[in-house]
């Protein structure tokens, strides 16, 4: 008999092709979001999971899920997932790197320009048709080229937005846990600051770090206040790292310029406040949103759970202790 799987949101034709060939599948082409209760109910009987960072999958739901040896998030993050449960009930787990690096870079770098230079609330004012014609003082934002970029979190993301800084002549700052490598440093003309320092100097802030309990309101009223009154924050991480009614406060009080933001506290809900400011420009979690790169994230969750249940290691193995626990 096949392994019995469920993929939990509507996907590529291409990616339920390829998994349809090998498992029994179910699908969720209605693509309404399973509630908690309904995901664990139709998990009970599957081996593997195609799963995305908004469901939750942790120790009461793997408890009702015996069977379950894989789920395979599509999606980079994975603090959806907790691994240490994962790891207990001999469930291998699996996150999709590499793949949307490129892309989420893009969408940081459109929301800093966006931000920068009030890309969407020129085009609001223009589309409220309260242009009346050119002034020397109209819509006047921030340069980007030769400013301070402070990255957080320098891992793959956080480097090709600093690749993209270093196109527009750009100062890179980083903070992150560990010291990147010194050939990628020196190639981004990059230096590690800690995280105070980089809200101080940086012209730019941009977030790329992963959510955990130490990184959840990182970013608050304190922080906010020791950036600069032109600086600008961008966040492609995660909601929870930010304090959003702090962010608010700040952006309405222009004790900051402005804020390009993906991601919020408690999304797809959304801090009304956010709504009523024109110094922030606003964009529904789409910083993978390519088809190319959507379609690879995909194929490449799917090459993850293939492998799993085949008893092989998957490529993007984030709990390496449930594979050295089995050779044993
Ligand atoms: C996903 C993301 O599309 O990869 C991530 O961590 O935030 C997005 O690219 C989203 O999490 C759905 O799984």
């Amino acid at each position: 008999m096949k392994p019995r799987i469920l993929v939990t949101r509507a996907n590529f034709p291409e990616v339920l092709a390829h998994l349809a060939a090998r498992f029994e599948l179910e699908d969720n082409q209605g693509d309404t979001p399973f509630p908690p209760d309904e995901l664990r109910a139709r998990l009970a009987d599957k081996d593997g999971a195609l799963i995305t960072g908004f469901d939750r999958i942790d120790a009461p739901l793997l408890a009702a899920c015996p069977r379950l040896r894989a789920a395979c998030n599509i999606a980079v993050g994975y603090n959806n997932m907790d691994l240490a449960a994962c790891t207990a009930c001999g469930v291998v787990a699996t996150n999709t790197p590499d793949v949307l690096n490129e892309t989420t870079a893009d969408l940081a770098f459109a929301l800093l320009m966006a931000a920068a230079r009030r890309v969407t609330e020129s085009e609001r004012w223009l589309r409220g048709g309260h242009w009346r014609g050119w002034q020397v003082d109209q819509l006047l934002g921030q340069d980007v080229h030769h400013a301070t970029l402070g990255i957080v979190g320098m891992g793959r993301i956080g480097q090709a937005i600093a690749r993209r800084g270093r196109g527009f002549d750009m100062r890179i700052l980083y903070n992150n846990r560990s010291r990147v490598a010194p050939e990628v440093e020196r190639a981004l003309d990059a230096r590690r600051v800690d995280l105070l320092d980089l809200l101080r100097e940086s012209d730019f802030v941009c977030l790329v770090l992963p959510y955990t309990p130490e990184s959840h309101h990182l970013i608050g009223a304190h922080e906010l206040a020791l950036m600069k009154p032109t600086g600008v924050l961008v966040n492609v991480a995660r909601g929870g790292i930010v304090d959003d009614a702090a962010l608010i406060a700040a952006l309405a009080g222009r004790r900051i310029a402005a804020a390009g933001l993906d991601v919020y506290e408690g999304e797809p809900a959304l801090n009304r406040g956010f709504l009523a400011l024109d110094n922030v420009a606003l964009t529904p979690h789409i910083g993978s949103a390519s088809r190319a790169t959507r379609l690879a994230m995909g194929m490449t969750a799917a090459g993850n759970l293939i492998a799993a249940l085949a008893g092989e290691r998957p490529p993007n193995l984030l709990n390496p202790d449930v594979w050295e626990r089995r050779r044993r």
